[in-house]
């Protein structure tokens, strides 16, 4: 259960045949204002490069954490794996087939819960089975929605509305929806942000419980190196931006299920986590050094 060693340079022929997503080479610029006031006034901002040539492979039933400091991609990366978003150079493949939009074999969770607030719990789950698999039988698609309710801890909030429940209980909804259509790879992008510290980490227990019988590739966007450390088998750090790069990515071999109690006991941890947090302290002064000499 790996991902194949990171492929900075631009060759992409050792880039591994059984990937599930391999991107390659990626780049993404978000183009400046090119309207015809921005032109006369010769005020034209520039191409903004967001994304620098990333190379990455991803194995199947992986879990894979993406951190950096902020603003630095991490969202326009995930963006582009879900077929949010088009890469300007470079290709993302899963199963070798280019992306080219959204599908049904990828879930995304979304800080904010991205819930329908006029539907109910089951109403919102049982909205994207359907979108995604209009001609399954009714019957089918209500077994479907009942299962992900267990599965995240749902049962007796069926009935209610996004605003009648926690955020916690949202994001429940969240994972569900997401899980609901089957994918074979669940994006989540700092799912737990919004959360208060012990919602965090009873949501993170359940990530790790539904991964342990589930062994879905995640890719989870996070802020958090506890969080990174206990549910990922691989930790993307990502630079600063602009023209963002993959930096190093670390291996967490703890052995699974993995317990929150014994996180810091395991062999390793506190070199893992001691290297995480000198890479983010680091880019991120780096970031604040930069903003000092723009003003
Ligand atoms: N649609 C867009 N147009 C222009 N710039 C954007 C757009 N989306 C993101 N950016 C810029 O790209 C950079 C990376 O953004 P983002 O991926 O959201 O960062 P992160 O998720 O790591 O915090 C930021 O500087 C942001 O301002
Ligand atoms: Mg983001």
């Amino acid at each position: 259960m790996s991902i194949a060693p990171l492929n900075l340079d631009k060759q992409t022929e050792d880039v591994l045949p059984s990937a599930q997503l391999s991107l390659r080479n990626v780049t993404k610029v978000f183009s400046g204002k090119k309207d015809f006031f921005s032109k006369l006034l010769r005020k034209t901002s520039g191409d903004f490069v967001a994304l620098e040539d990333i190379s990455l492979d991803i194995q199947p039933n992986t879990f894979v954490s993406i951190i950096g400091p902020s603003g630095c991609g991490k969202s326009t990366l995930l963006n582009a794996i879900a077929g949010l978003s088009s890469v300007t150079e470079g290709e993302i493949l899963l199963n070798g087939a280019p992306i080219r939009g959204p599908g049904s074999d990828r879930g995304m969770v979304f800080q904010n819960y991205a819930l329908m607030p006029w539907m109910t719990v089951e109403e919102n789950i049982s909205f994207a089975v359907e979108t995604v698999y209009p001609r399954l039988a009714v019957k089918e698609r209500q077994r479907i929605v009942k299962e992900q309710i267990q599965l995240v801890g749902l049962v007796g909030a069926q009935k209610k509305h996004p605003h009648e429940i926690s955020g916690g209980m949202r994001q429940r909804v969240g994972i569900a929806r997401a899980l609901a259509i089957n994918p074979q790879i669940l994006l989540m992008d700092e799912p737990f942000g919004a959360l208060d510290a012990l919602t965090r980490g009873f949501l993170q227990d359940e990530i790790e419980r539904i991964w342990e019988q589930q062994r879905k590739t995640v890719i989870m966007i996070t802020h958090s190196i506890e969080e990174a450390l206990l549910l990922s088998d691989r930790i993307v750090m990502m630079t600063r931006g602009p023209a963002a790069r993959v930096d190093e990515i670390l291996d967490v071999p703890f052995p699974r299920p993995r317990n929150r109690e014994m996180l810091d006991r395991y062999p390793g941890y506190h070199d893992l986590k001691a290297e995480m947090e000198s890479h983010l302290s680091r880019e991120t002064r780096a970031v604040e050094e930069a903003r000092v000499r723009g003003r």
